[in-house]
């Protein structure tokens, strides 16, 4: 209630920056959980921020979401984004095809006038046919391209949303709660200290790819993702941020 009074959004971005200890946050007013509306602003300004700092002969790796793919929407055409190649950032994680990776990256390809590759790899693999499916030559270029990545865009999501959105099996269900999982992003479930409690098994990045690249963009808003986006932004987010009013108020609130 405090915050509310004492922050217009170019001061709650400074405040939400230093708490998460990120290099930039952009806060779109509004909170996605009363709007779509706001979900399209963080879409533009995802959009925004892709087409300023696009080089051109670049991979950028794309996750999957309602979120990123309002980024997708939102994009077009520039001389940097045609010379670039959208790679999903995992195989499948179980989600509706429009919400899939691969169907974002099509789309970012697609706006932009750029480029994509694929990844078709089944979600619930066993170990034996993950370790076949990694070895074929398609994947492992796309693996190769993905390595080279210079961008990542990914969104953030609540830990018992997400499990259920994929249809997740009770026993894994129980076990996040157990584990007491509050977040998720990649394919990795995070508790509130910023530890995996679970992660899927698909190919694609790993945390530690983050490390090597030089933007990551994280796309996620709503006060129903603040202990998510706080739990992650801990260890895999470290670059942007963008997010709506009322995911940071939430962040800040909680502090
Ligand atoms: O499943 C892909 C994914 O990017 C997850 O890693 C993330 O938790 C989720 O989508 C975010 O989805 P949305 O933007 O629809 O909340």
């Amino acid at each position: 209630p405090l915050i509310k009074e004492l922050f217009g959004l170019t001061e709650l971005e400074e405040a939400l920056r230093r708490h998460l200890g990120l290099r930039r946050v952009i806060i779109v007013s509004g909170d996605a959980d009363q709007s779509q509306w706001v979900k399209k602003e963080m879409g533009r300004a995802g959009a925004r921020l892709l087409r300023e700092e696009a080089r051109p002969g670049q991979v950028v790796a794309v996750a999957g979401g309602t979120t990123v793919a309002a980024v997708a929407e939102m994009m077009a055409p520039t001389p940097q984004l045609k010379e670039t190649t959208f790679v999903p950032a995992r195989g499948g994680l179980g989600e509706a095809v429009e919400l899939e990776a691969n169907y974002i990256a099509s789309l970012m390809a697609k706006k932009t006038g750029g480029s994509y590759r694929l990844m078709h790899v089944p979600d619930q693999l066993s170990e034996e046919t993950y370790r076949t499916v990694i070895r074929e030559p398609h994947i492992r270029e796309v693996l190769e391209l993905l390595k080279t990545a210079r961008i990542a865009v990914h969104g953030i999501g609540g830990a018992m949303e997400m499990a259920v959105r994929r249809k997740s099996s009770m026993e894994l269900l129980r076990h996040l709660r157990e584990k007491e999982a509050v977040g998720e992003a990649f394919g990795y479930y995070f508790n509130r200290q910023g530890e995996i409690v679970h992660r899927m098994k698909t190919v694609g990045i790993r945390l530690d790819d983050l490390q090597r690249m030089e933007r990551i963009i994280s796309v996620a808003g709503g006060a129903s993702k603040a202990d998510a986006i706080a739990a992650i932004c801990s260890v895999a987010c470290r670059d942007t941020l963008i997010t709506d009013e009322g995911a940071a108020r939430a962040i800040l609130e909680k502090a």
